[in-house]
């Protein structure tokens, strides 16, 4: 639970007056070739980001993380309060996020944004994303105005380009809405109902790596080598299908044999490294179902599907092989707002 929601943490100066919440994710199967247009299929999971935000009478966006990283925007200036030199491009995309809300509305307001993350960063399970659906919510909420999940999303996205270039707008959906998600670029996302819990650990490798170089890179390899990199989106797009028909049909075992596939799919386009490559043969040589990279790569985590019986062995297996295991479940909560009063 994070503190401040159960009372034990306000900030000094300020009284938080409307809150959201976002989900962190797990995409099964399809990141990178979904920027090419192939479906993906994702889970968001109980972890979140919480953002706190209250009116000020000025016109300054002062933003505080939970990270220590806290500084005051006002206008092009940036006045650093604490984080040191990266504390501005870490807290750049909440300015925007608050800012594409205050604009398309003509809110000329000053705002106190404190962003409680309780998802790890930087490691693929969607923190950008869930800060930037929970800051449009709160920001929303604090003018007064009654944002559909439709509305979030679009306004969320400007802060998603910011932060990598060509994103395929799956990590804002499954923040807006949780859930089970099957997306595609051009048609958007279809949620997918009535599907059964995984038992899940992810390992994080804990090596920070950034989506918009990884996406740039894996565009970089497919203009090089195109007839050899669109049988692979083609590939990734019938193994979404078949793991949308594995999960309806409640088969774990070709699940597993399916994100199998899908990490040695993601290796072939450049974005596994050793690391990563560490956790998921450790997982899979303990019986996992299947194991694979999830998110960008390059670092970050991977996920491996367990049966109930082996969720303890592969956790242990991922730490012995440096990786730090998490366990998560799903949640169907996607944004979600409140009021303090
Ligand atoms: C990152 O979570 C997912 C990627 O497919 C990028 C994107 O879809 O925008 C790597």
């Amino acid at each position: 639970m994070l503190d401040y929601l159960n009372g034990t943490r306000t900030l000094e100066t300020d009284i938080l007056r409307t809150y959201a919440s976002a989900p962190g994710k797990v995409i099964l199967t399809g990141e990178h070739f979904v920027v090419f247009g192939a479906p993906a299929l994702a889970i968001a999971i109980n972890r979140r980001i919480v953002v706190g935000v209250n009116q000020r009478t000025d016109r300054r966006l002062h933003i505080v993380s939970s990270l220590g990283k806290s500084g005051e925007f006002e206008q092009d200036k940036f006045n650093l309060e604490e984080g040191g030199p990266e504390a501005r491009d870490f807290l750049e995309p909440v300015r925007i996020a608050a800012e594409s809300v205050l604009k398309r509305y003509g809110a000329n307001k000053g705002l106190n944004i404190q962003v409680n993350s309780d998802v790890p960063v930087a490691s693929g399970l969607g923190s950008s994303s869930a800060i930037s659906v929970a800051t449009v919510a709160s920001v929303g909420e604090a003018i007064g105005l009654n944002l559909s999940k439709e509305e979030i999303l679009d306004l969320s996205l400007t802060a998603e380009r910011f932060v990598h270039k060509n994103p395929s707008g799956i990590d804002i959906a499954i923040a807006t809405f949780g859930g089970t998600i099957l997306y595609e670029r051009e048609r958007g996302m279809t949620r997918i109902e009535d599907m059964p819990n995984l038992a899940l650990v992810i390992g994080n490798t804990g090596i920070a790596r950034n989506t918009g170089s990884l996406v740039e890179s894996v565009r970089r390899r497919r203009d090089h080598f195109p007839s050899t990199i669109n049988p692979l989106i083609a590939a990734a797009q019938a193994l979404t299908g078949s793991a949308v028909e594995a999960l309806r049909a409640r088969d774990l075992e070709k699940l597993g044999e399916l994100l199998d596939i899908n990490h040695g799919l993601l290796a072939a386009v450049g974005t596994s490294c050793i690391e990563l490559d560490r956790l998921v043969y450790a997982a899979r040589s303990v019986g996992a179902l299947g194991a694979k990279l999830t998110g960008a790569g390059g670092g970050g985590c991977m996920i491996a599907l367990c049966s109930d019986e082996n969720l303890v062995t592969v956790s242990e297996a991922i730490r012995r092989a440096n990786g730090s295991p998490i366990t998560v479940v799903k949640t169907e909560e996607g944004v979600l707002t409140w009021k303090e009063n």
